[in-house]
């Protein structure tokens, strides 16, 4: 409910922040109507957690290896055609970040990689999918989830293109909530005048957020029982893979997770792993040497399956843990800022975000089966503009894989 102007300045006060009322007697009506009601909205909770400290034994994830993998292709592909033919799967998009690594504002999956025609990351991910569906003649909806940041821009995008050819009946759009950035010293900044600088919340509430949607339900009546969620961001992505999703239902777990072997013990990818029993991601900075360079009897590194954010859910095992409360990380990004007089852009991080990770999901989980991909045929991320992971990297990718550019 909105509070009125007394009211938020008590609060405020309570929570450190009167800055965000300097100047609210130089704003006009709807900007200060703006300004209180942005106020009322913010969940506080979400900027005084702290991230959960893991506890529990760290021990290695047994994982469906490429030779494993091979050697049962077509008892996995019979098993993951017979469930996409009968429905039981869908995709899901998480386009809601902002890719400021990138330095673009229009949404991530309308960059073009193209060199003498245009190639939209959009495009790549949605021909990937497409060619599923006409292979195993399957119907998989597609569910995009945008934030308020690029809704408009994304929808609006692939109407334009015909949305790449997918059915627009198997389409569906649903948006993330969005959480108020601070300075590093934990003070809630404004992005112009009454405007609160919000930005989406992160990836790890794409399932709530489909549940409030109401396409939780719309999935399940059409007989889903499997989510395929995978970021925007790499051009190889295999949606709705179905040796992936042979395997993973085969397994018995509620979870698969792509994976890449690490190049190297020192790669700094997150790698998945148990932890107290439980399936779980180690980022790179907590392996210690030992950890980063153990090997099994095959001469592989025990840790060495890094995720790719290309994930296998069971809305069973989802519903059960969503409501759970997630830990909030902080990340350090660059988010432009108004001082009271200008917009300002940072050159440098200058803020945090306030973010859920979808890996904090794969921990309430009982299982989750690492399964391989081959590299260079499935991970081409596009996070920055040059260097590593980067448009260049991206298009080298693609060309290999005989996309023409
Ligand atoms: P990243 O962690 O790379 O974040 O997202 P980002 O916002 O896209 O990029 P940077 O860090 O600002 O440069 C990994 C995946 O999760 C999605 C992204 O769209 C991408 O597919 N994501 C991220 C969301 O859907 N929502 C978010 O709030 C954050």
């Amino acid at each position: 409910m909105m509070k009125n102007y007394e009211q938020i300045k008590s609060l405020l006060k309570t929570k450190g922040q009167e800055h965000l009322l300097n100047g609210f007697d130089s704003l006009d009506q709807t900007e200060k109507e703006e300004l209180l009601k942005g106020i009322s909205a913010i969940d506080w909770e979400l900027l005084e957690e702290k991230s959960v400290e893991r506890n529990g034994e760290v021990e290695p994830l047994w994982g469906l290896t490429l030779k494993e993998i091979k050697s049962r292709y077509q008892e996995f592909e019979e098993a993951g055609a017979k469930l996409l033919r009968e429905g039981k799967a869908a995709a899901v998009m998480l386009a809601g970040g902002q890719g400021t690594r990138l330095g673009s504002s229009a949404p991530k999956g309308t960059y073009d990689l193209g060199l003498t025609k245009p190639v939209y990351i959009f495009e790549c991910q949605i021909k990937n999918l497409l060619e599923v569906v006409n292979k195993y003649v399957a119907r998989v909806p597609l569910l995009i989830m945008t934030s308020d940041k690029n809704d408009g821009a994304t929808r609006e995008f692939l109407k334009e293109h015909a949305y790449f050819g997918y059915p627009q009946e198997d389409l569906f759009f649903f948006t993330q909530d969005m959480a108020p950035c601070t300075d590093f010293n934990g003070k809630v900044l404004l992005e112009g005048r009454g405007k609160i600088a919000l930005s989406p919340n992160g990836n790890g509430g794409w399932f709530s957020s489909m549940q409030r949607a109401g396409l939780v339900e719309k999935m399940k009546k059409r007989g889903v029982e499997w989510l395929n969620a995978f970021s925007v961001d790499n051009v190889l992505q295999r949606i709705a893979d179905p040796v992936f999703l042979g395997a993973t239902y085969l397994s018995g777990n509620a979870c698969g997770a792509k994976a890449v072997r690490k190049n190297s013990p020192e790669e700094r990818v997150g790698v998945l792993c148990k932890r107290g029993g439980f399936p779980d991601i180690i980022e790179y900075y907590e392996l210690d040497e030992e950890m980063a360079n153990a090997r099994d009897k095959e001469g592989e590194l025990l840790y060495g399956n890094g995720v790719i954010l290309n994930y296998l859910f069971q809305i069973s095992a989802l519903e059960e843990v969503a409501f759970r409360k997630f830990p909030v990380h902080r990340v350090k990004k660059k988010v432009s800022y108004y001082d009271g007089e200008k917009l300002v852009a940072p050159q440098t991080e200058n803020a945090y975000k306030y973010e859920t990770l979808i890996l904090d999901l794969i921990r309430l989980l009982n299982g989750c089966l690492p399964f391989e991909v081959e590299r260079e045929r499935e991970f081409a991320p596009v996070k920055n503009a040059t260097g590593v992971d980067s448009v260049e990297t991206a298009r080298a990718l693609l060309k290999k894989n005989g996309v023409e550019l």
